[in-house]
Parts: C-alpha cells; structure tokens; sequence
C-alpha cells in the first residue's frame, strides 16, 4: 500500500508539474480542498503556496501518514484532515480551490462523476477554481507484438494443453490495461478524444468517434489512451508516451486479432463509457481501404469489444443487479444490522460487543473478534459526536474501539 505512493512520489514530472501550478496560484488567505490527499503531498504545496486552510480528504487510513508528516513540516495547523470518502464528504466551508489527481491512466474511472464532479457542487464556491481546469483526452493506434505475445502467452499455453480457451477471449481482451508504452509503438497521428473542463463537466462519460489514416503497413494491436492535464493556462502535464513514464502510464485498449493494415489504410475508431458497478467501455474498430477506382473504401475488417464481457460474473451476481431482485441479509449482514442498531440506540461499544456475543454467540466466540466485526461494520459509518466516557479524541484506541479520524468534524 505505501509501495503504492512512493511509486507517486517517485513520479517527478508529475510532483513538479503540480508543484508549479500551485506556485503560480496566490493562495494567501485562500481554502483549498484536496479530494483523495494520499501523503498529503498536495496539500502540502497548497501550505507551502500560502492557502490559509486545507481540507485534506483521503477515505483510507494512509491518511495518518500524511497527518504525521504535516506535523513534521510544521502544517499541521493549517491542515484539516478528513478520513471520508469524497462521494458523501461535506465541509464546514466552500472552498476556493479544489484539486485532485484521482484519475485513471486514460483519466475516467468508474467514480469520476461522483467523487470529482460530484463534490465540486458541494464543496466548492461558485466562484472557486479546479486543478487542474481542463483534462484532454487522446488515443492513437499501436502496434505493440512483444506485449501482445505477452498477453496471448496464457491462451497459447492452455490451448497446447488441450484446453479450448475460446470463452475467455472476450474476456481477455475486452478491457483497457494500464502499462507504459513508447512513442515508437504508435502507428498514426494521435487523435483528440474527448475534453472536460472539470469547472463545468457535468459527467466524465463520453463517446467519441475518431478516424486514423496508418501511413505505413502495421500490425495493429490495440489503441493507446493517454491524457493531457492542463493544470492552469499554459501549464500541461501529459502521459504521452513520449514522455518519460508518469505514475499513470497509459491505458491499451486490445483489438482481437490484431489488424493487419497496408500503407494508406483507414482506422475507424468508436469509442464510449458507460456508467455501471465500474466503468463499461466499448471500441468498434472499421478497418477501410481504398482501391484504385473504386467509389468508396471497403470494410476489410470490424473488431467489437466491450469491457462488459470482461468483468468476472456468474448469473447469479448479474441477477442481483435487477431492480426486482429482494436482498436478504445474510449471517454477517445481521450481524452488521445488529451494531448499526446499537449505534442507533446509543449504546456504548462494550454493551454493542456484548449484544453480538449473546445473540451470534456460536460466531462471535470471543471479545476479540467482536471488536473486529464491530470496527469493520463501523468503519467510515460513525460520527465522532457519537464518542463517549469522556474520550476527547476520536481516533481508534489500541483497544480497538471504532471510530472515525476526521479533525474536520472534531471542531
Ligand atoms: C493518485 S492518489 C493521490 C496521491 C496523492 N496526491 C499523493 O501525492 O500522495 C488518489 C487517492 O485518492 C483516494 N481515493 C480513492 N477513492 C476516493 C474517494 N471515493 N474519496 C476520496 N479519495 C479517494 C485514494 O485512496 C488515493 O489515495
């Protein structure tokens, strides 16, 4: 996990592209909001570019790393730290700024419209800023064999064994993956996709249609997404991947089988998200070529994917995404109801812990294990108002009692 973002703090393009943008904001006496603050690294550049406050907000527990290094570069008291997630977050003031770089390598992921969008309407001011202000979105066609080999290895090995791995196929390659590419794959011009300025979007999703002429014969593997985040006017940072490699990558979208194009050909890209558990993506690819007297081109090969055949499902789990489907609650579902309704109560945690041994006693055998399923039913779900017996701080005691992190709700 902390791997994770040390691998972002590895990332100097991207450290010093954000770094700049909030060295050429004036941010004396300004709110900045932070959504997904991990170390809290932007956050920190926001103090360091003299914003008065920072909401710092970050659902996961790194969210204490972070708040130890605020103590130790002195922002501590400039930092409010808010362990919730962004989706349901609210603030005790809008604020003037907000930023984020929670994006995928080819910028939309399934939350988009709800973590990013979604909080701009609650927690900025109507006259506030977003960094950065514009995402631009670019794909162009790759040929890629070594990677592709690599991604076909499985399929070929189960095949020589005498499995038919022909169910798989649309699985296997009906979903973008995120991997570092060189310039040198591309096989065209890069087109522009899509553009948001994340001020005004009032959804991420989007559908493009693109056409790519292939200038020399190729081999054509897949279609490369990247991203240029234009920060502030004049200030880009990009994944292009004639870039040295951000933490981001790029996002290789796989054509199957490969498209053999001659010099002149013409790719016919249609490209749309659509909004689901996680994001749906769908790439049609027209291959067109054009004869010498003939009227128009003629189709010499379609490729359909959808990322929708690559989530791993049974029949059952689909059906539960019917609108008539009735949720019963299961053993842990009860037990979760269980805590919940102690809190609902007003019970203290001893009395919650107590009621789960007495009532799912061949379960919950021990104390110990109580209090786990009494911090994970808990977690993100309680209000520090709710702490007792004279605590004057929320954060969870050795003990393990539950409870939430969240200095904004603390004051
Ligand atoms: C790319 S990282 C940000 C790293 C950070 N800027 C840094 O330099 O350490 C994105 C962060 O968004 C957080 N995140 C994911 N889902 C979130 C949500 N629903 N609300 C708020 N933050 C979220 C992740 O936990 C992760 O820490």
């Amino acid at each position: 996990m902390l791997e994770y973002y040390l691998r972002m703090w590895q990332d100097e393009r991207r450290l010093g592209a954000f770094r700049e943008a909030f060295q050429r904001l004036d941010l004396r006496g300004q709110t900045v909001a932070e959504i997904g603050t991990g170390l809290g690294t932007f956050a920190f550049f926001a103090c360091a570019a003299g914003a008065e406050r920072v909401y710092a907000i970050e659902p996961h527990d790194v969210i204490g790393k972070a708040r130890e290094l605020a103590r130790a570069n002195g922002w501590a008291e400039r930092i409010t730290f808010v362990q919730e997630d962004a989706r349901s977050v609210r603030l005790p003031e809008p604020v003037d700024l907000l930023v984020t770089e929670h994006f995928d390598p080819f910028f939309l992921h399934a939350s988009v419209d709800e973590v990013i969008l979604g909080c701009r309407e609650r927690l900025l001011k109507p006259t506030g800023k977003f960094l950065p202000e514009e995402v631009v979105l670019f794909m162009a066609p790759v040929s890629t064999p070594e990677f592709y080999a690599e991604l076909e290895r499985p399929v070929r090995l189960v095949s020589k064994l005498g499995i038919e791995p022909q169910p798989l196929l649309a699985t296997i390659y009906g979903k973008p993956i995120y991997r570092a590419f060189s310039a040198a794959e591309l096989v065209a011009t890069p087109g522009e996709v899509h553009r948001l300025r994340l001020r005004e979007a009032t959804t991420g999703h989007f559908s493009a249609s693109l056409s790519f002429e292939v200038p020399r014969a190729a081999e054509v593997h897949g279609l490369l997404g990247w991203f240029d985040l234009r920060l502030l006017e004049g200030l880009v940072l990009s994944n292009h991947p004639q870039f040295t490699a951000t933490a981001w990558q790029q996002a290789f979208f796989p054509i199957s089988p490969p498209l053999a194009a001659a010099a002149g050909d013409r790719l016919h890209v249609e490209l749309a998200t659509f909004p689901w558990i996680d994001i749906i993506w769908k790439w049609r690819v027209r291959q067109l070529r054009s004869s010498d007297g003939a009227a128009s081109p003629t189709v010499v090969a379609v490729r359909n994917h959808d990322s929708f055949a690559s989530i791993l499902c049974t029949e059952e789990s689909l059906g539960r995404q019917g609108d008539d489907w009735r949720p019963l609650l299961n053993e842990r579902g009860r037990i979760d109801a269980a805590v919940l309704d102690g809190c609902r109560r007003g019970l203290a945690a001893q009395a919650i812990i107590e009621e789960l041994r007495a009532s799912f006693g061949d379960i919950v055998r021990d104390e110990a294990y109580a209090r786990v399923l009494l911090a994970e039913t808990l977690r993100h779900r309680v209000d520090v108002a709710g702490r007792s017996g004279g605590g004057d701080h929320p954060t969870a005691s050795r003990s393990g009692t539950p409870t939430t992190t969240s200095d904004a709700a603390s004051r």
